[in-house]
């Protein structure tokens, strides 16, 4: 393996050589001439101009074009689009196939909060707030530069400004504003290392200035990129891309979740998910059979700890081909009945799929290869790359076919009378990984000395010990106890011919060196015209909506759950991901909600301590999943007592609070506004909130504030000035704005406190599974703010289906000892409210209190003993 990784390089490195050495000598940026506006027409929503290069071109990156065309829009009284492209339209332009763009309400300057003033020349533009007259974006001093090949766009910013954004990324959570880069370029990153570019693409930052408002600006380009941010002769940001065209959205809030969910306007809601999607999921790389899955089912089972979803990585693969099952490892039969019973115990299964198909003789690769749908080089030939079965051909996202070869090989594979019929789905590698380094002249023989596929582990003689639960054919072996806007665009939007698509003259920060290193090469193009050179960013993502529809495909009318390594911009409306960390991210800046990391840690060894926390912290957050490397200890929770005993008390809150976040969700799928909220957004206008990245709002009312110190018992947290309950023992605890050191936090605890003014809905009791869950009783805990006053809201539906005819939209408030109830209630529960407890109070009250009244107004006054989730009520609490 070494030795071909050296020949490989070496390889390379002369490649390399040549390509430089036909490079010519470049002209420094700062002689770019940039461009002259003239030819200004202005309706009032729509302004457009001619921008024309205003001198000698500077050519450093490819050639400066000389004619473009401005079109600035008011799209809504928040929204500002700015489009700057080529006048002919053959600079690639990010399909609206794959991403809608949102439609324009052609808003009037006069209500607009946001304001575009331009410079003719040289041209420049400034977005300013109008509440404030302050200038949000700033393009003077910096010449725009537009070349076949680059583009350049720089904004001056604030002094210390508070960005937040542009992932993906492991970088803080408040970015860097000196000397900072952050690439965008899909990219297969083990261990998630800081100061790079990882698997996904959102080039959208959060620009938060306190008490004067936040705003956001997206930049619609998926193209590889540099972003820098740097504080020499003035803070600014500037863009650095590879190709495509300036199409900015600026988002004008003003609060942090005003700018989310305009954001979702701009790139879709996300989609609602299954109620059984919040269970708690097991995972881990190098389960070596079906046996040994059954095994850790049944653990989870002896140990009381509520498993709701089994996971299955490349394992289950027959030598790693996707669509096949290893007939001595994963046998058909098997695993049909490990799904039978994962099923009969209100249980859910998920399996793996990555975009590349084995290159064999096999259904699945002659099928692809029949319809012509994987990628192709030049010549015609399949394009060929490395991944775990050897060497391989990748589908091709934009082929008209595609879709009905991926729902066939959905409907065959995952069929749920004669396949694996699983619940939900897991796609990987889709960056798209190739583990062939550039410009892999020889895949086979890559292959072979890199050992893909790798070797199965023996197979086990199944005639040993028992696993409880499981039918007597399958006890085997060691049970170890455990808008389309597009004005003027005459031209392909395909991008420009001619171009260096492997070795561009700009070159982004890419962490795994030239561009077609470890990928699909750049200068493969698709089926549409359009080439992965431009399109790169958006091959996990368009495999993800393709998958979606294969699910819908499968199993019509039930919402799909597809967890994605790789997303861009707008992934969160087709499916939800995992990657590590990141969650404050993805939830409330990227709408993607369906986030988690990979508890108790999926690289390395993890400990007993670390662990525990992982167990404790992962419960709160959207996605939560035990999640363990091929080669690392087995860490399912049942492996030592005190993670055993973190996780029951973990989930069982988790569970008691799963209708509180799936309101949050459907909230989210409906508005934008996040399940997960950072510090500063709950707290604008309190700057201490603005760095932190360790505490959360889970949801809108409950803070989350885990130790991070290894083995630590004790944490630092931050309590703005404002009332809290302490989550576990419902003390009233005042912040006041400063830091607090909590001390003997041991590792079956968790910080968490409930944000006074809250009225917080919880199951009455956790259960095993969230079938279970869905017909436990409620509480509520109302946790009243400083004027006495709490509110609330409950969203009900039938949990599995996309439409939903029948649902309740409840809202709850309290003021000074009244308590309220309201809303819609159309769907049919016989679950009913059988406490209220007023937090920091020794008050409750509970159905027998005689306390409890109807509301004259409503009609009745009849006594009950709990209270219908079926109409309104009112009561009065506290004598
Ligand atoms: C913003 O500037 C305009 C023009 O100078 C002025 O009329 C307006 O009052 C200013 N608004 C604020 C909030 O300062
Ligand atoms: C920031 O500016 C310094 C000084 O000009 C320069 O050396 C550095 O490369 C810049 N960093 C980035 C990321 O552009
Ligand atoms: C900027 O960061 C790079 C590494 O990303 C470092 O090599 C360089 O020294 C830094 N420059 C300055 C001016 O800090
Ligand atoms: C980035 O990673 C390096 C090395 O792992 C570490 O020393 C550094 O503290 C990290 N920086 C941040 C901001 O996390
Ligand atoms: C960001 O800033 C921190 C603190 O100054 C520094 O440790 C870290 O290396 C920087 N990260 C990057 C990626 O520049
Ligand atoms: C959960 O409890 C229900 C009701 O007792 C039972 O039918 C189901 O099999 C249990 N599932 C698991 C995974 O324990
Ligand atoms: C390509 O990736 C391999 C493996 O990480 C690395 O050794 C090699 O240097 C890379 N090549 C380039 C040109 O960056
Ligand atoms: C994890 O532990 C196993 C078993 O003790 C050991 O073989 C492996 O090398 C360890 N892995 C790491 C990354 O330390
Ligand atoms: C933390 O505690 C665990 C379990 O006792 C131990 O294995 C680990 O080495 C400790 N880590 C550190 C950094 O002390
Ligand atoms: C909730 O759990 C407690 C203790 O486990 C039990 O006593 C009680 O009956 C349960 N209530 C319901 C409604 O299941």
């Amino acid at each position: 393996m070494i030795m071909v990784r050296l020949f490989l390089t070496v390889a390379f490195a002369s490649a390399a050589t040549s390509a430089l050495q036909t490079r010519r000598s470049t002209p420094p940026l700062d002689r770019c001439p940039g461009y002259t506006a003239s030819n200004l027409v202005d309706n009032g929503s729509l302004l457009t101009a001619d921008l024309t290069l205003a001198g000698a071109p500077c050519n450093t990156y490819g050639n400066d074009l000389t004619d473009l065309k401005l079109e600035v829009e008011l799209q809504t009284e928040t929204r500002l689009h700015v489009k700057i492209y080529d006048a002919a339209s053959n600079v690639y332009q990010v399909p609206t196939a794959v991403l809608p763009r949102p439609s324009s309400q052609a808003a009037s300057p006069s209500t607009a909060a946001l304001q575009f003033s331009m410079t003719q020349n040289p041209f420049s533009f400034a977005v300013i707030r109008k509440s404030t007259n302050e200038t949000l974006f700033n393009t003077s001093g910096t010449n725009l530069v537009f070349e076949t090949q680059y583009l350049r766009l720089r904004t001056q910013l604030p002094e210390s400004p508070h960005l937040y954004g542009l992932g993906e990324h492991t970088d803080p959570f408040h970015l860097n504003t000196t000397n900072y880069t952050r690439t965008l370029w899909s990219r297969d990153a083990y261990g998630t290392p800081n100061g790079t570019n990882l698997y996904g693409n959102h080039p959208v930052y959060f620009d938060h200035r306190g008490s004067s408002g936040t705003h956001a600006v997206f930049l619609l380009n998926s193209n590889g990129m540099d972003i820098k941010i740097n504080d020499t002769d003035g803070q600014y940001l500037e863009y650095n891309t590879l190709g495509g065209i300036v199409d900015l959205y600026f988002l004008a809030g003003p609060t942090p979740k005003e700018v989310s969910m305009q954001y979702a306007e701009v790139v879709g809601l996300p989609a609602m998910m299954p109620y059984w999607g919040f269970g708690f999921h097991q995972c881990k790389y190098g389960y070596r059979d079906v046996y040994e899955v059954a095994e850790v089912v049944a653990n989870y089972s002896i140990a009381g700890i509520p498993l709701e979803t089994m996971w299955t990585d490349i394992d289950y693969m027959s030598l790693r081909k996707v669509f096949t099952l290893d007939p001595q490892r994963y046998p058909l039969e098997k695993v049909r009945e490990l799904v039978t019973y994962l099923h009969d115990h209100q249980q859910h299964y998920i399996l793996m799929v990555d975009p590349a198909v084995a290159y064999q003789d096999y259904p699945p690769f002659d099928n692809g290869a029949n319809m012509g749908i994987f990628l192709k080089t030049a010549n015609g030939s399949i394009f060929k790359g490395v991944v775990w079965p050897g060497v391989t051909a990748f589908p091709d996202w934009f082929h008209p076919d595609t879709q009905t070869y991926w729902n066939n090989e959905f409907l065959n594979f995952f069929n749920a009378e004669t396949g694996v019929d699983i619940d939900a789905l897991w796609i990987d590698m889709n960056e798209a990984s190739n583990f062939c380094t550039y410009p892999c002249s020889d895949p086979e023989g890559f292959a072979i000395e890199a050992g893909d596929p790798p070797t199965p582990p023996p197979v086990r003689n199944n005639s040993g010990r028992y696993i409880p639960g499981f039918p007597a054919d399958f006890q085997p072996l060691n049970t170890v106890k455990r808008s389309a806007l597009q004005l003027n665009s005459n031209g392909s939007m395909l991008g420009l011919p001619g171009r260096d698509l492997i070795n561009p003259p700009y070159m982004i920060k890419n962490a795994a060196g030239s561009l077609s290193n470890l990928t699909i090469f750049t200068d493969i193009v698709n089926y549409d015209g359009t080439t992965q050179y431009d399109t790169h960013n958006m091959y996990g993502t368009m495999m993800s909506s393709t998958s979606r529809n294969a699910m819908l495909a499968r199993r019509p009318g039930r919402r799909p759950i597809v967890i994605t390594r790789s997303t861009f911009a707008g992934a969160g409306s087709h499916h939800y991901r995992i990657v590590i960390a990141e969650i404050l991210e993805f939830a409330a800046l990227f709408q993607v909600p369906m986030v988690g990391t990979d508890v108790c840690g999926y690289a390395e060894n993890t400990t007993s301590t670390l662990c525990a926390r992982w167990a404790m912290l992962g419960a709160f957050s959207p996605f939560y999943r035990n999640h363990d490397a091929d080669g690392s200890i087995s860490q399912e929770f049942y492996r030592w007592p005190l993670v055993e005993e973190a996780a029951k008390i973990a989930i069982d809150a988790r569970y008691r609070l799963l209708d509180y976040i799936y309101t949050a969700l459907y909230a989210q799928t409906t508005t934008g506004d996040p399940l997960i909220n950072p510090m500063f957004f709950m707290y604008p206008e309190d700057t201490n909130t603005f760095t932190i990245q360790y505490q959360y709002f889970y949801g809108d009312s409950i803070l989350i504030s885990p130790v991070t110190e290894e083995n630590s018992t004790s944490v630092d947290i931050y309590l703005p000035d404002d009332i809290f309950y302490d989550f576990w023992t419902h003390e009233k605890v005042q912040g006041n704005g400063s830091w607090v050191t909590l001390t003997d936090v041991d590792f079956t605890s968790l910080p968490m406190h409930i944000k006074g003014g809250s009225i917080v809905p919880l199951r009455a009791n956790g259960t095993n599974t969230t079938t279970e869950l869905r017909k436990q009783d409620f509480v509520l805990w109302i946790a009243p703010n400083a004027t006495n006053q709490a509110s609330g809201s409950l969203y009900l539906d039938e949990g599995d289906a996309i439409e939903q005819p029948h649902v309740s939209k409840i809202t709850f408030s309290y003021d000074n000892g009244e308590f309220f109830m309201r809303g819609t209630y159309g769907y049919n529960t016989t679950a009913g409210i059988i406490n209220i407890a007023i937090l920091g109070t020794t008050e409750s009250a509970s159905p027998n209190n005689t306390s409890y009244h109807y509301d004259k107004a409503v009609g009745t006054t009849t006594l009950i003993t709990r209270i219908p989730l079926t109409g309104p009520w009112s009561s009065k609490l506290l004598m």
